[in-house]
């Protein structure tokens, strides 16, 4: 780093750069990964585009690569399981020699099929917790130790508002929403297993953050954007492409003293 007072010997807008960085992005094809993977692109890093075969990534990666020429590689992953991780790590390093970010954006979508708290099945916790936070661990196990040992890297995980906050009941009424608990508990050990690495690796020079984004329109019933917009400060939902900007930030040199942190873009929902 260097050890200056003098901030005009500083180019701030090369700090945002990425070029040349490599990063690995889980649940790459989703609706927040899409954004994700976009905007690190057009920021010049080359993008491990992962996700389930279902997703389809070595496509998705080839029309990322097509539209912002950058050479980006889309793999299959199944985060819950170790060995598939562990490819993961070596098929991306075999292609680029190198990675300097991970990005834990997938999710399992059990937890939009509501079950009331009295009858989740174990069979349904076990999965929400498996996929959510066994995998962030996995990833951040296998992919993270890499980057310790390189002694840089910044990990970004996507814990949940309603690891911060309760969801408010009353936001799903009169729709076929919810919010199960399986999904609040496995973001929770998200958040907790985050902070814990932020100071685990802190010295060996890796940067543990979060991203908590919120609402996240996706043709959303009607009913449910009208309950959201009357408890949203900002009486709206949001966009994915306003969710990418801050990982831009935090995979990037500009936060280059900035670990442990859980930057919210909720739009102020956990401000009253
Ligand atoms: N959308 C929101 O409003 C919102 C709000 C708060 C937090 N989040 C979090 O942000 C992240 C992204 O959300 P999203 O809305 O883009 O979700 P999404 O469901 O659109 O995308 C999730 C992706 O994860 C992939 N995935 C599922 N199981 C997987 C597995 N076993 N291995 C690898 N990949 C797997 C899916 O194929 C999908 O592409 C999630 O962690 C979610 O919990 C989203």
């Amino acid at each position: 780093m260097i050890r200056t007072t003098d901030a005009t010997q500083i180019n701030f807008r090369e700090k945002f750069d990425l070029k040349g960085k490599v990063i690995v992005i889980s649940g790459a094809c989703g609706l927040i990964g899409r954004a994700f993977c976009e905007a690190v692109a057009q920021f010049g890093g080359h993008v491990v585009a992962a996700d389930i075969a279902l997703a389809k990534p070595a496509v998705f990666a080839e029309d990322l690569e097509k539209r912002n020429g950058v050479k980006c590689l889309g793999l299959e992953v199944e985060v819950e399981n170790k060995d598939s991780v562990l490819k993961l790590k070596e098929a991306a390093l075999a292609e680029f020699g190198r990675i300097d970010g991970l990005v834990t954006g997938h999710q399992n979508k059990t937890h939009l099929i509501f079950e009331p708290f009295e009858n989740v099945s174990e069979e349904n916790w076990d999965k929400v917790v498996e996929v959510n936070l066994k995998g962030t661990f996995l990833l951040c196990q296998v992919i993270g130790s890499y980057m310790a040992e390189q002694r840089s890297g910044s990990i970004v995980n996507i814990p949940s508002t309603y690891s911060v906050v309760a969801p408010n009941q009353n936001l799903y009424k009169g729709t076929k929403m919810g919010c199960p608990a399986a999904y609040s508990a496995s973001k929770g050990g998200i958040d907790a297993l985050s902070q814990y690495l932020s100071s685990y690796w802190a010295a060996k020079g890796v940067r543990v953050n979060m991203i908590t984004p919120h609402g996240v329109w996706n043709n959303h019933e009607e009913q449910f954007e009208k309950n959201f917009s009357n408890f949203s400060p900002m009486e709206r939902m949001s966009y994915n492409h306003e969710v990418a900007p801050a990982l831009i930030y935090l995979l990037s040199d500009a936060s280059s003293y900035v670990t442990g942190n859980n930057m919210l873009v909720e739009g102020g929902w956990t401000a009253w």
